[in-house]
């Protein structure tokens, strides 16, 4: 596709107002709700609140606008996900910078963070890993929600810690980030660890689709039918965990009898799965022994 409005004669300014621009860019997405979408990119690349629209709908966009949101849109029409086209993503009480080097953080995954604050919300000061930390969603989550919690979040790609760096000096400057293999080099003793690693398998057709297909392949893929990350972080857990501290993990919806399985034969009790609003299997917790 060709951006949108081509400028072809610098004498040829586009006249064209925030309001047209948005009729425009909603009638070329191929989404949904196209005008929220279209508000979304408008907003977002012009860095306005969500009143300027109303305060400014008729002013005359200038040029430099115009082709800033026509190359946003050419990118958001080729199925490039919003967060990476903005450069953020909110999450949690955050707007978390984001780049192709790490996963556009989902909303289901707030259902972690609070099953995580819930079995740590009795003690003073507890020690939290979390795996696999990307953009530092969740550890920065926890760290906010219980200035009191250690934490310390662990990446084996160097590009997710830089971006997650960020994200801790402008969210949460006290969490520790480590780039290491799930729990190798760590000692703890944890009250809890949290992840939530690769579980897509190999050649599931859902990695190809719009949004996905953008997303770094080593933040979503794991062998063994999508289990082999999450097995890894199971067999690594009880050694690192305190008496009593809690394992819990996202995954793949079909995936909570695997899951719940190696739990208990790696010696896990009071295992039970969560469903996120959807009615879907996607976080199982359980609990070391005392
Ligand atoms: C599904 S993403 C989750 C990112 C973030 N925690 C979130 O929920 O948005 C999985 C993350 O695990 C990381 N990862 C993959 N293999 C790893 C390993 N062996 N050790 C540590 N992290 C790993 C990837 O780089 C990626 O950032």
């Amino acid at each position: 596709m060709k951006p949108a409005i081509l400028i072809q004669n610098p004498t040829q300014v586009p006249q064209l107002s925030a309001e047209q621009w948005l009729q425009h860019a909603a009638r070329k997405l191929p989404v949904n709700d196209t005008r929220r979408e279209a508000r979304a990119l408008l907003l977002g690349v012009l860095q306005r609140p969500m009143t300027w629209l109303y305060s400014h709908g008729d002013s005359l966009l200038n040029e430099a606008e115009i082709q800033r949101l026509d190359q946003a849109l050419h990118r958001r029409v080729q199925g490039e996900p919003l967060a990476y086209i903005l450069g953020r993503k909110p999450f949690w009480d955050m707007e978390l910078q984001v780049s192709p080097a790490v996963l556009c953080p989902r909303p289901e995954t707030e259902m972690l963070v609070e099953a995580c604050l819930e079995k740590v919300a009795e003690l003073a000061s507890p020690t939290i890993a979390d795996l696999g930390t990307g953009s530092g969603a969740i550890a920065l989550a926890l760290a906010r929600a219980c200035p009191a919690a250690r934490l310390i979040a662990t990446d084996i790609s160097p590009e997710a810690l830089s971006v997650a760096k960020r994200n801790a000096r402008q969210w949460a400057p006290g969490v520790q980030l480590l780039q290491t293999s799930w729990l190798q080099g760590l000692t703890g003793p944890f009250d809890a660890i949290v992840s939530n690693p690769p579980y897509i398998e190999p050649g599931n057709p859902w990695l190809d689709s719009d949004g996905t297909r953008h997303e770094p392949k080593a933040a979503l893929v794991a062998g063994a039918h999508g289990l082999a990350d999450l097995f890894s972080i199971i067999g690594q857990a009880p050694a690192r965990l305190k008496p009593d501290g809690w394992l819990l993990l996202e995954h793949g919806h079909d995936q909570s009898a695997a899951v719940q399985a190696a739990m208990k034969k790696a010696g896990f009790h009071a295992v039970e799965t969560r469903l996120d609003t959807a009615g879907l299997a996607r976080v199982t917790l359980g609990r070391q022994p005392y």
